[in-house]
């Protein structure tokens, strides 16, 4: 009897052949379902006798592998035809286009600033992340007690090395350093790099930056040196015409010290909201290098003097793109982002 039936339901099995979903999903409960087919015969075999159920086992076997890869292929046709042209959809259409990503807006700039200072023979230098105490403060003239050393500025990552403290580099002043220590005058490089400071983060800070610092040392390098290196880089960048001015600042590592200001290149000098209706805006820290810098690196400071400068990469990018918002530049936002496609590939 039970034999009966599975021959019966095989030839039924074999003769369906429709791979329409709504007629697949019957055969499948009709069959294959908690209530079908399969699960009675199993139950009825259960009933049956030892000698019967030897030779019924394998047919029973047999019979649920068959219902089971008949629905499996027509479930695969059932697939590829609604993928395709049963739902509408042309599989001969070109595909869609492929997206080409964009340069991150500082990186454009940083290659700008790059290939403007190399035209004046500048080469670029790095320098580790993770710094001692000697290459981000002491080398750099930074007396014991300054506030920059503070836990306020200043990642700390391991108390007392073997030159001092290890911090994340709170500047790329730290390059210079490990620049004029492994070589012999002239320098001539700039250093671009990530630096680290503990700043509450808000439009106008971060706790992670970028700088590009500069080098530029040999016998008889004047400040005037200094001030035509910047101008030439600020006339490149922000284009001819663009005016600079130096005031007086301080920093341990340089002496004298200037700040160097830009005419607002939004505004183009007639005030607006950015330069705070002054007209300028200062774009980096600048100075002949301290002597003791110089000694503190191994260099003769009677015979070679140098001058320095370091300028935050979001602050020329600010002013290069008009962004105003410096968190716009860690946030991944492709629609920030992808604005920058086309520009200075
Ligand atoms: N290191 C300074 C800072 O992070 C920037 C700077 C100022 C670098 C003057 C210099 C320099 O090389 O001469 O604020």
């Amino acid at each position: 009897m039970l034999q009966d039936k599975i021959t019966q339901y095989t030839e039924e099995i074999n003769a369906f052949s429709t791979a329409k979903a709504a007629e697949l999903e019957q055969f499948r409960i009709k069959f294959l379902g908690t209530k079908g087919i399969i699960k009675d015969i199993f139950d009825e075999f259960k009933a049956v006798s030892p000698e019967e159920k030897r030779t019924l086992g394998k047919v029973l076997n047999v019979f649920k592998q068959l219902a089971e890869s008949k629905y499996q292929a027509l479930k695969e046709q059932s697939t590829e035809t609604s993928a395709g042209k049963e739902e509408g959809l042309d599989l001969t259409l070109p595909g869609e286009g492929f997206e080409i990503g964009s340069r991150h807006p500082l990186a454009l700039v940083r290659k700008e600033i790059v290939e403007i200072f190399n035209k004046l023979g500048f080469i670029v230098a790095e320098g580790p992340e993770i710094e001692d105490d000697w290459h981000n403060f002491s080398a750099l003239n930074f007396p014991e007690e300054h506030p920059a050393r503070d836990m306020q500025d200043t990642f700390f990552i391991k108390k007392g090395g073997e030159k001092g403290d290890i911090a994340l580099r709170t500047h790329t002043s730290s390059v210079q350093v490990r620049m004029m220590e492994s070589g012999k005058p002239p320098f001539r490089a700039i250093m671009p790099g990530r630096v680290y400071r503990n700043e509450a983060i808000s439009a106008r800070a971060h706790c992670f930056f970028h700088q590009v610092e500069g080098l530029y040392v040999d016998e008889n390098v004047s400040f005037a040196d200094l001030k035509q290196t910047l101008f030439y880089f600020v006339q490149e960048m922000y284009g001819e015409g663009t005016k600079v001015r130096f005031r007086p600042s301080y920093f341990p590592f340089t002496e004298p010290s200037a700040e160097m200001d830009i005419s607002c290149t939004i505004c183009k000098g007639a005030g607006c909201q950015f330069c705070k209706y002054s007209g300028w805006v200062e774009i980096l820290g600048c100075g002949m290098v301290d002597p003791n810098v110089l000694e503190n690196c191994g260099i003769d400071a009677k015979k070679y003097s140098g001058f320095a400068f370091g300028m935050g990469i979001e602050r020329i990018t600010n002013l290069k793109f008009e962004i105003k918002d410096l968190r716009l530049f860690s946030e991944n936002d492709v629609r920030f982002l992808k604005q920058y496609k086309t520009t200075l590939i």
